[in-house]
């Protein structure tokens, strides 16, 4: 049951702005960091340790306490347990990466989410200009932030690939195509799991490289390769039984969808598999509230046509490019959800 909307909730969406930039700035300026490692620090000391001066640092910290990030007991600050384990900066699991995408690739782009409504289209890519009608291909001539975007999936993928690894036996297959695969993490995650197990990464050149450095410092440059190319236009690496989409097909309409599956379909061996990996939308379009919120960012920015597809979506397209047995894994953490499919 989706709870209504209360005064509260209604303070928290129509003020989202603020209680965004009070986390950024509260990841930013290390508050969460400083008291991870000091709990109990007073303002005065906060102050010195963070580099602010008492009058931003009082509304700072005001705001965090409001939010609950931060608790106060007394004058002394801690961390709220979540913030301790979500939001302190080099811990495993950290989620500030993604932060850093929100803050510097979504909130700009989000300015024009009335408009990207309007005319159907991802009106916020005029912030990022360049080549192309996607995000992903303007990122390319934009080495800063295509680094920002990468650190920020590699975070989240860190934090969902634990399940993904758990939740299907990818021992069964020998060679798995990973088709948009980012920096290497879940190639990574799953060739260090699976020691028998060669991943190709194919992405675009400049994200390959990224995904080469990544593969070598793990030391598997044996076993994880990198394929550059463009999903679209670029045949896949050949000699696989398997293609992963790890937060990929969301980017894509149901008519691309169809297309990539079609060729995914074409590239694998009978009894060959195909796998989607991402957060799933609720099939009665009732959220989960991360997918509904998630969803702005593909219309209004990364490329005007994809959205966390409900899992029906997904496995109708799976069988009208000529998959047979589909499975469904559902239940796993942060909303994500597995489909396994094979020809
Ligand atoms: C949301 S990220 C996912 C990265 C990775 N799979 C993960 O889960 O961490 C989408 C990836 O798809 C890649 N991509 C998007 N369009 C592409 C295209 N036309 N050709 C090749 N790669 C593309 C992007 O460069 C990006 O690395």
């Amino acid at each position: 049951m989706i709870k209504e909307i209360d005064l509260e909730k209604l303070i928290l969406i129509a003020g989202g702005h603020s209680a965004f930039q009070l986390l950024w700035a509260g990841v930013q300026q290390g508050v969460f960091d400083q008291l991870s490692e000091n709990p109990g620090m007073d303002r005065a000391e906060l102050c010195e340790k963070i580099g602010l001066q008492d009058y931003p640092a009082q509304i700072l910290l005001t705001g965090l306490t409001a939010l609950g990030l931060i608790r106060k007991d007394g004058d002394m600050y801690f961390n709220a347990p979540l913030t301790e384990q979500m939001l302190v900066s080099g811990k495993e699991g950290s989620g500030a990466p993604i932060l850093g995408w929100q803050a510097q690739i979504v909130y700009p782009g989000l300015k024009h989410f009335v408009e990207s409504l309007r005319q159907s289209t991802n009106v916020g890519l005029e912030e990022f200009p360049g080549q192309g009608n996607t995000l992903y291909e303007r990122l390319t001539s934009h080495p800063g932030l295509e680094q920002v975007f990468q650190d920020a999936m590699c975070a989240l993928s860190l934090q969902a690939n634990d399940h993904l690894r758990h939740a299907y036996d990818f021992s069964r297959f020998s060679h798995i195509a990973d088709i948009g695969g980012g920096d290497g993490t879940n190639a990574i995650a799953l060739a260090k799991h699976y020691p028998d197990l060669r991943v190709t990464v194919f992405d675009y050149p400049s994200v390959c490289e990224i995904a080469r450095q990544k593969v070598a410092e793990a030391g598997l440059g044996d076993r994880v390769s990198v394929c550059p190319g463009d999903l679209m236009r670029d045949p896949f690496p050949p000699d696989i039984d398997s293609v992963i989409y790890c937060h990929v097909l969301p980017i894509w309409s149901q008519e691309n969808m169809l297309k990539l599956l079609g060729k995914t379909h074409a590239s694998l061996p009978k009894g060959g598999s195909a796998l989607i990996f991402n957060m799933m939308g609720n099939d009665d379009e009732t959220g989960p509230l991360s997918t509904a919120l998630g969803n702005l960012y593909f219309l209004a920015i990364a490329s005007g046509q994809g959205m966390l597809h409900p899992w029906k979506v997904y496995e109708a397209s799976l069988r009208q490019a000529g998959f047979s047995t589909i499975e469904r894994i559902s239940g796993l953490p942060l909303d994500h959800g597995l489909i396994v499919a094979e020809k």
